[in-house]
């Protein structure tokens, strides 16, 4: 039999959650019990789980593949998305590498490898940490960002987008009762995957996304063109990190890094004083992250999943199970954590949005 060696596995998400997750979860579980009768330890909030004494995990059973867990938003094994174990932040206010003690959780649990679903930062720490206790690991991509790198799609991505596309629908015909422009501000963190195909999707009028720095002037053009030719309502999409030219994103900083937020605001005053209109804005944050995942996060999580398990049982680790050209493949850790996945300004999208006549604000 396949994958004999192995007879217990950890399974982990980290990172911020996201629609899916417990789909792939759930696609684990069934196949490494069912084809390769492995035990699964599933570490609860990512690697805050093997750090803790005791170990803070459950063994997941068949009992766990109800119809429900493949519906289900967030992960029932909980995550974490700040406190990097390299240097992780003590009660007295120091830092502290407490990545042997991760290493030495794992030992304790007598595993034989790791899958952890996550996105591009948890991965980095993981296939880190992973390498240097000998680990054999398998990463899984999530993202509602969509912007980990080698893979076409990443769990939460397509949910994400079905919401903005959602909240886009709704926007409009209150847009179009009032004669207001409508301004949503999605995530995506410094990528625009989001804005973008919510964007087209949804029938937005102006796109702004952090890879193309935007000018008030053609947005106000825009506007104010659609009113000429008698429509005198407009959807904006922003990307949370969209940034003027010559300007900064709006942001706050906190614990390990930036928050952004508040662009929206920001530029439905401008689009107010520059064209007149009356403005609105609608910040659709975490609501992207929650709810019942799409079909196709489902499917995408489904066949991540069992493709993890059968690459630790080939032996395989610092590999990422990936989409490309409408099947599963794998990719180097290495590879991915070295790029980055953001909105390349010459790509289809683009041009298909610029073929629409949308403004993106260059
Ligand atoms: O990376 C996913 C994401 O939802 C980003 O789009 C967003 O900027 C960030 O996480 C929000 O993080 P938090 O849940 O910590 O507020």
């Amino acid at each position: 039999m396949p994958g004999t060696k192995i007879k217990a596995i950890g399974l982990m998400t980290s990172g911020g959650d996201c629609a899916g997750l417990n789909a792939a979860i759930r696609a684990v579980v069934s196949h490494a019990i069912q084809h390769y009768g492995w035990r699964v330890m599933g570490i609860h909030d990512a690697t805050r789980g093997l750090m803790s004494r005791p170990l803070d995990y459950e063994e997941l059973t068949m009992n766990i593949i109800t119809g429900n867990i493949l519906r289900l938003g967030g992960t029932i094994l909980g995550t974490i998305n700040s406190g990097s174990p390299f240097s992780f932040p003590m009660p007295d206010g120091t830092r502290k590498d407490r990545s042997d003690e991760i290493i030495e959780g794992y030992r304790m649990l007598e595993l034989d490898g790791l899958i952890a679903i996550g996105g591009d930062g948890s991965l980095d720490i993981l296939s880190r940490l992973t390498e240097q206790g000998g680990i054999p690991f398998v990463g899984i991509p999530k993202t509602i960002d969509n912007d980990v790198p080698l893979t076409e799609f990443s769990i939460g991505f397509s949910t994400a987008l079905a919401t903005a596309v959602e909240a886009l629908d709704r926007l409009q015909p209150t847009a179009a009762s009032h004669d207001r422009v409508m301004v949503l501000e999605v995530m995506g963190r410094d990528a625009g995957h989001i804005a973008l195909n919510a964007g087209i999707g949804g029938g937005a009028d102006v796109i702004l996304i952090p890879e193309i720095p935007f000018r008030m002037e053609p947005i106000a053009q825009k506007i104010l063109g659609l009113r000429e030719a008698g429509r005198p309502h407009a959807l904006v999409v922003c990307s949370e990190a969209a940034r003027p030219v010559n300007g900064e994103a709006v942001f706050h900083r906190v614990e390990g890094g930036k928050r952004y937020g508040g662009v929206g605001q920001r530029l439905a005053d401008e689009i107010a004083k520059a064209t007149g209109a009356e403005t609105r804005v609608t910040v659709l944050g975490h609501v992207q992250r929650g709810g019942m995942p799409s079909a196709q996060d489902r499917i995408i999580a489904s066949a991540f999943g069992v493709a993890a398990v059968d690459l630790l049982a080939s032996g395989a680790t610092g590999r990422m199970v990936a989409w490309q050209r409408r099947q599963v493949v794998d990719v180097a850790l290495s590879e991915v954590v070295a790029q980055t996945h953001r909105v390349d300004p010459s790509e289809t999208m683009v041009r298909t949005a610029r073929g629409l006549g949308i403004c993106l604000g260059d």
